[in-house]
């Protein structure tokens, strides 16, 4: 991993060098550091809620009640995405400073520090001590998901951005399955071996560390922030695997004239303007639509579920689910590239809510037609499924297709904004939903899912293919009319994805 050299593999087309394979690879760690703590905490949910339990009683005497184990344990799952939260919006004051590979590399620190943290609170008895691994590894996964997209569309060559882009995408739900197989009973999701499962992160970081003093600073950097020609010019050429890297360059100096050329919004103008009010009511609605369609209820308390819903083996459906959240997130890839962006919400919000009324109807039933549980089963994992299709990586494309360079910082920063927060709350507040509520959990995400898909169907204009002018003027005539066909090609539409925006939001921080 960390040799580099100027070795060609591609004939035609751009080179993919060695350098660039390892520097892609180096920093696709930290997607999977991302991903791998979203899903961890899910199977060991109930010895991790017994060790809780115990310590509790050791310090006081008496069992913890039903209430205060809920609080603490949404509060271990949900302290993730405040960390994410605060983590993603100081992406900007890292990258231009320190680069962004010391970037990366700095901050697996945190990744270490909660690692140890998390895994040495069963010995220190204490789960004050989990939650402040867990705060901080969200910290880290915040600023991960900033400087990996950033730094990989940095060093990748134009055609192969998008390609390489979507690395990251998968990186993530591998991350998630990764976390759902260590978590098995026989391997490290036991009463004795959970404190390893969590501190397993350590690992990737090392190896991180390891690899990316190898890995080239990203030639953007260099050469927009440090101005330093030469350097940039040399990590062009060995990322490149050839002397000549005059276009590349010239790409970068245009691409960042064009960018001081229009004027930057800020936040606060994103709201007061009227040309804008309406497409980040938009780029908020479908970040909500996200997290409040259920999905992370899913991904942090399927085991959970599952068990309530009689089935005999909780992880291998949670196992299910992480392959086929895998399998879709391919899936999506090709379709969205083909198919509407608004088609393509709609019929994943659509489907979900029918999933999410089945899988209610069969917990339901589950008591007096014992083949429920496999409905169930069938429903959450065709839910996962039509997630990956719509909410998931939709509300990223629209933001981004939605507003041209100059709002697009403080847009992107308002929806990532709004999906922590989101994320968080249904973190924080599903356990208790589930206490209350029982079977019936499922219809409050229908309800959510219900309203989005009526607000996407009257408010949403379709994207894709479309120039920002169109788009805007769109909103003057009311959205929805007028849906052009495709006058931008492929090329410039991968380009456009969640890699775009997270770099011009730091390079403009
Ligand atoms: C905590 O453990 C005790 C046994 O030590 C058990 O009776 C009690 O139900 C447990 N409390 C919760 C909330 O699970
Ligand atoms: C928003 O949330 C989704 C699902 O939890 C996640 O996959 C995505 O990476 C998040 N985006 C950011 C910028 O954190």
């Amino acid at each position: 991993m960390a040799a580099s050299g100027v070795v060609a593999v591609g004939a035609e087309g751009p080179q993919i060098t060695c350098s660039l394979v390892c520097a892609v690879l180096a920093a696709v760690i930290g997607s999977l550091q991302y991903g791998y703590n979203t899903g961890v905490i899910n199977a060991p949910e109930e010895i991790m809620k017994r060790f809780f339990n115990e310590t509790w009683e050791e310090r006081t005497g008496a069992p913890m009640s039903q209430n205060l184990l809920t609080s603490l344990w949404s509060l271990s799952v949900a302290i993730f995405s405040v960390g994410g939260m605060i983590g993603s919006l100081s992406v900007g004051l890292f990258v231009n400073r320190f680069g962004r590979r010391n970037s990366m590399l700095l901050v697996n620190i945190l990744a270490i520090a909660g690692g140890i943290l998390m895994a040495f609170s069963k010995m220190a008895k204490a789960m004050e001590v989990l939650i402040v691994g867990r705060f901080i590894i969200g910290l880290f996964c915040g600023l991960c998901t900033g400087f990996v997209p950033m730094y990989i569309s940095e060093v990748s060559p134009t055609a192969l951005r998008g390609a390489f882009g979507t690395l990251n995408q998968l990186g993530v739900v591998v991350g998630i399955l990764v976390a759902q197989v260590f978590g098995l009973d026989v391997i490290m999701g036991t009463a004795a071996l959970w404190p390893l499962l969590l501190g397993f992160t350590i690992i990737p970081a090392v190896l991180q560390s390891a690899a990316l003093p190898f890995c080239p600073e990203s030639p953007r950097f260099l050469l927009i922030n440090k101005m330093e020609e030469e350097k940039a010019k040399a990590v062009l050429q060995k990322l490149r695997g050839t002397p000549d890297v005059s276009s590349d360059i010239q790409e970068m100096k245009d691409e960042s004239t064009k960018m001081s050329q229009e004027k930057k919004v800020t936040i606060p103008e994103l709201f007061r303007s009227p040309s804008y009010r309406q497409a980040i009511l938009i780029a908020i609605m479908l970040q909500l639509s996200q997290q409040l369609s259920g999905i992370n209820a899913v991904f942090y308390y399927s085991t959970g579920i599952f068990r309530e819903a009689g089935v005999q083996k909780p992880v291998y459906a949670t196992i299910g689910a992480g392959v086929v959240n895998t399998v879709f997130t391919v899936v999506s890839l090709f379709l969205v590239e083909r198919a509407g962006r608004r088609t393509l919400h709609l019929v994943g919000l659509g489907g979900m809510a029918v999933c999410a009324a089945v899988m209610t109807i069969a917990l339901v039933l589950q008591n007096i037609v014992s083949w429920m549980s496999y409905i169930s089963i069938i429903a959450i994992l065709a839910f996962v499924a039509l997630f990956e299709i719509g909410p998931g990586p939709i509300p990223w494309f629209i933001v981004s297709e939605l507003f041209s360079q100059g709002p697009r910082p403080a847009a992107v920063a308002v929806a990532g904004c709004s999906n922590w927060t989101s994320n968080f709350l249904v973190a924080m507040l599903f356990p208790y939903a589930a206490q209350y509520c029982g079977n019936y959990v499922f219809i409050i995400f229908i309800v959510f899912l219900v309203i989005f898909f009526i607000f996407t169907f009257f408010k949403v204009p379709e994207t894709k293919g479309r120039t920002f002018d169109d788009i805007s003027s769109g909103f003057e005539r009311r959205a929805g009319d007028g849906v052009a066909t495709a006058t931008v090609g492929k090329g410039p539409m991968v380009e456009m994805t969640s890699i775009q925006p997270v770099k011009d939001v730091a390079a403009d921080i």
